[in-house]
Formats: C-alpha cells, sequence, structure tokens
C-alpha cells in the first residue's frame, strides 16, 4: 500500500499530520508524534504579539484596554504565560528536526506586514522543511472594506517569501466572500499550500458571573463538512496543494478528506483527546478500508470525489440545496396527516 503524498513540495509517507497545537511544545512529545507515524508535525506558533513584546514596548499597549469591556478582561493573554521567547521556538525547531526524520513545519502566527515576519527565515535556518503563516484575523473595523482584509494576508505572504526559499502555506478562516478567488491570489503569489481551515474560537456567555468566557471546545467529526466542501470546490482549480484542518478525526475522515482533494489532512483535537497513538490506530483502520476497496495509493483516490469536473458547480449546489430543503417537506406533510 503506497501511503505517500506530495504537500507543498514535500514527499510525506502517509497523509496524516500534527496540525499546529501544544503537542509540538516539546521534542518529546514531537517524538511521539513521529513515533505514531505522523506524515509530518506543523508547529504551534510562534505569535507576532511575541516577537514584537520581545523587541518593543508592545506589551504596554497590549494591556491597555484589559479593563475596558467585559470580554477584553477574560479574553487578552496574559504576559506570563504568552510570552515565550522566539528565540526558544527557533531552537525548538532545530532540536525536533534533529530528533525525527519527518518533516517540520514551522508556524508563524500574525496579522500585519512588518519587520516580525524576519522570524520566517530563521525558523527556516533552524531546519525547518516548510512554513504554515496564520494570519488570524478578525476584521471588527466597520470602516474595513474586504479588499483590504484581503490585502492583508497578501502582503504578509509577500513579505514571507521575500525572505525564505522553503514552501509556504496559509492558514484561512472561511469567511472570505469570494474564497475561490482569495485562494487563486494566494496560489499565484507563491503560496505551495492553503489550509482550510483556521478555527475561531468562539467566547461564551457565563450569565450566572456575567462574564465572557474563553471556552475552547475541540472539534468533531461533524465540523469536517465545511472544508470538506470547499477543498472540493478548489482541487484542480488553483495551483497549490490543499490541506484540510478541523474535524479531522478518523479514518473516514481522513478518506473524505483525500477524494475531495486534499493532499494531507490534519488533526489537533482529536491528538489532544487520543493522544498521539491514536495516528497508528487511524493508520493501520486507513490501510485495511484500502486493502478492502482494492485502492493502491493515496493518489488514486486524491481528488475523485471533487467538484473538478462540474462546468458549472455555483447552479449545481444551488439545486442540491434546495433539494435538501424540499426533503424536509415530507415532515410537514406528516404533520399535516396526524392533525387532521
Ligand atoms: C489547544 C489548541 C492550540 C492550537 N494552537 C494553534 C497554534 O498555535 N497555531 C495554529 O495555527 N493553530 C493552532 N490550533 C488550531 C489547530 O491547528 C487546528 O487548525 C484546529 O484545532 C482545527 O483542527 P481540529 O479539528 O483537528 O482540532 C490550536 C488548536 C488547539 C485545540
Amino acid at each position: 500500500m503506497n501511503l505517500t503524498t506530495q504537500y507543498m513540495g514535500l514527499t510525506l509517507k502517509n497523509p496524516i499530520v500534527a496540525s499546529a497545537s501544544p503537542l509540538s511544545r516539546t521534542v518529546a512529545s514531537i517524538e511521539q508524534l513521529a513515533v505514531a507515524g505522523a506524515g509530518a508535525v506543523v508547529m504551534y506558533s510562534l505569535f507576532e504579539e511575541q516577537i514584537i513584546r520581545e523587541q518593543t514596548l508592545y506589551s504596554h499597549y497590549f494591556d491597555l484596554g484589559n479593563e475596558s469591556h467585559a470580554e477584553a478582561q477574560t479574553y487578552l493573554p496574559q504576559s506570563p504565560s504568552y510570552n515565550a521567547d522566539p528565540d526558544d521556538y527557533v531552537r525548538l525547531v532545530a532540536r525536533a528536526k534533529k530528533a525525527v526524520d519527518i518533516p517540520i513545519i514551522g508556524s508563524l502566527n500574525g496579522v500585519s506586514a512588518g519587520g516580525w515576519v524576519k522570524y520566517a527565515k530563521e525558523i527556516q535556518d533552524a531546519g525547518a522543511d516548510g512554513l504554515e503563516l496564520n494570519v488570524y484575523f478578525i476584521p471588527a473595523n466597520i470602516a474595513a472594506e474586504g479588499a483590504a482584509v484581503e490585502s492583508r494576508y497578501f502582503e504578509i505572504l509577500r513579505q514571507v517569501k521575500e525572505v525564505v526559499r522553503i514552501p509556504v502555506a496559509m492558514k484561512l478562516h472561511p469567511f472570505f466572500s469570494s474564497l475561490p478567488h482569495f485562494a487563486c491570489q494566494l496560489s499565484k503569489l507563491g503560496a505551495s499550500g492553503l489550509v482550510l481551515f483556521n478555527r475561531f474560537y468562539q467566547p461564551d456567555i457565563d450569565l450566572e458571573h456575567l462574564e465572557v468566557t474563553p471556552h475552547l471546545r475541540l472539534s468533531n467529526s461533524d465540523e469536517l463538512r465545511l472544508p470538506l466542501r470547499w477543498v472540493s470546490l478548489l482541487h484542480g482549480r488553483i495551483e497549490c496543494d490543499l490541506a484540510i484542518s478541523t474535524g479531522v478525526h478518523n479514518y473516514k475522515d481522513v478518506l473524505k478528506g483525500l477524494m475531495v482533494g486534499a493532499k494531507v489532512t490534519m488533526m489537533a483535537s482529536a491528538l489532544l483527546q487520543n493522544g498521539a497513538s491514536h495516528i497508528s490506530t487511524v493508520l493501520a483502520e486507513l490501510t485495511e478500508w484500502m486493502e478492502t476497496h482494492e485502492y493502491e495509493s493515496v493518489q488514486q483516490m486524491q481528488g475523485s470525489m471533487s467538484h473538478v469536473l462540474l462546468a458549472n458547480p455555483e447552479s449545481v449546489l444551488r439545486t442540491n440545496y434546495m433539494q435538501v430543503l424540499d426533503s424536509w417537506g415530507k415532515v410537514t406533510a406528516h404533520w399535516d396527516q396526524s392533525s387532521r
């Protein structure tokens, strides 16, 4: 069984990648991911704020206004837990690279172009095989136009591409008005991969204490449907590789991801819940399923269930939507009958 896959110009022994999470915070846990069979590991993110905090009086402005709103009070990370030394991060990449023989992908997380992106080169020089850029930006400014939000991503990508030669992927959220066009632009600007999707952590409200609770709920397989749809629509239409993140929990999720056209499927929640050894379980089940269904390689199934052959996916999606809504008509018909 050939499980190898090509992602961002890298050859991975299988398509299961450990997504950015605290599981990459130590060399020991990265080793566990590798032993369990991960095709690659994406490191947790080094944040723009951490880099700038090191360099300036940024923390003063960062903390300013912390008390001004119930959400602000609880939502802004406090300095001590957040203020890891960027150089420690780079050293960890170098140590991880020496410890395991699978690709290590560094991760930078920021929202503005600027001097901090030079850390992309530091991460490259530490031996990272690739870099993931996570622009976790929530456009709360009512005056900001969509094009300005998109150009933020373009500018960060441009600046990073100027300083590194390793492949760069961008991790996106799904809330763009024309995701295919935006994805295509990123690909043209030199992104080697797109990771769909970043997951916004949406706070809840504690009604008893009238507090905003920055609640981090892990994902489940139901959430896979959103990236499945978009990878399916983008596969074959843009140059760069596609990765699925969000909702990959078991071998069926991996299979679905590959079939819609993902080159890799990434896991964070499933590994945090079940431990690194979950990767070996999923790999065994994946292989067994492929043998039973007479697949010889992962490549054989990649994109087999995508929308690529549809000339006009928009009208098909609309028709499907109407059919699904209509299927609930049977329920109301049943209500009508029982009320007679
Ligand atoms: C505790 C935790 C920490 C995370 N840290 C990062 C991070 O540092 N950088 C990043 O890009 N994504 C981070 N993520 C997001 C994951 O990489 C992933 O995109 C998201 O959880 C959706 O995938 P999942 O359904 O497999 O959890 C984190 C997720 C969790 C649950």
